[in-house]
């Protein structure tokens, strides 16, 4: 069904093809898969720092006993020498079957794709979208929930340049969510995705605090201010304890409720949640391994 496809942004998927996903994930974490990808190799082009995506992605293909070239940080790489991304690409899909990137530039794996003969992921571009983030989410809040229809979730922090969010609520419409938005004015959701969820009729609430929602959602979804995007580091100061999860705050929250985090996180959940049963980033960070195996598997056509 995705075979030869990129995996660029939310908007290239029907639902029917992320439900696909999600299932063949649940399936290859089920049963043996060490040789599905024998002799097939994957890149990792992170010009951006990464510990899950990148990881993630390396176990998934060496799990299915394929190979992984590649690099993490573009000083070791001919990019530090003016190369162009165009070039890289052409370069490296005479090396690999299929390409992970994380740039930190909007847009650049949709160029990326233009370029490539092989499937390209994206794996992050700036603050634009994480699309594989938005499927290992998806698929842990069905863990989780037993159901992805009909949910609330709250997302909160930064969802002007947090790209998981971004990629997560348009994802999260398809399955009729309703949907509580939590930031400081400065840093709410972009108009584009707002729009989009009216135009669904998608029920949604902006709102600045955590503490009038905590009881209503299925889904605390947290996230990090993120430092590196603000242009002007005093605004970055102004906000960034603004949201900081404790123990005392779960208290209205319903049986179970879980709190997801796509990571890494600085201060805005206190570790002594992490032994709370409400906690699930871990989790989270754990299901990328299956579902990541079921992209890379999809997309090279090791699976029908
Ligand atoms: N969630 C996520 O993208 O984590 P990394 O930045 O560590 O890859």
């Amino acid at each position: 069904m995705l075979k030869k496809k990129d995996i660029i942004s939310i908007s290239d998927f029907t639902k029917e093809e992320i439900l696909y996903i999600l299932k063949t994930a649940e399936e290859m974490n089920k049963k043996d898969c060490s040789e599905l990808c024998k002799g097939k190799i994957l890149a990792t082009l992170f010009f951006e720092p990464s510990t899950r995506t990148r990881l993630s992605f390396e176990t998934s293909m060496k799990r299915m006993g394929g190979s992984v070239i590649g690099f993490s940080g573009e000083e070791s790489t001919s990019r530090s020498k003016g190369e162009s991304l165009y070039d890289t690409i052409k370069i490296v899909e005479g090396y690999a079957d299929i390409v992970v990137m994380r740039h930190k530039v909007d847009g650049s794996a949709r160029l990326a794709a233009e370029a490539s003969k092989i499937p390209i992921i994206n794996g992050g571009d700036g603050s634009n979208q994480h699309p594989t983030q938005m499927l290992l989410d998806l698929y842990t809040i069905k863990q989780s929930q037993g159901k992805l229809e009909n949910l609330k979730i709250a997302m909160v922090g930064d969802l002007k340049y947090g790209r998981t969010v971004h990629s997560l609520a348009a994802a999260m419409a398809m399955f009729n969510a309703e949907m509580y938005f939590v930031a400081p004015e400065q840093l709410q959701m972009p108009n584009y995705i707002i729009e989009d969820l009216q135009k669904s009729n998608i029920n949604y609430h902006i709102v600045d605090n955590m503490q009038d929602v905590i009881g209503k959602v299925d889904i605390l979804y947290m996230t990090r201010i993120q430092k590196e995007r603000f242009p002007d580091l005093q605004e970055y100061e102004k906000v960034k304890n603004v949201f900081i999860l404790n123990k005392k705050l779960l208290e209205t929250a319903k049986p179970n409720m879980k709190i997801m985090h796509p990571l890494p996180r600085v201060n805005e959940i206190s570790e002594e949640v992490d032994i709370e049963p409400h906690a699930y980033y871990f989790n989270q960070a754990h299901y990328g391994i299956p579902v990541r195996m079921a992209i890379i598997a999809l997309l090279l056509g090791c699976v029908k």
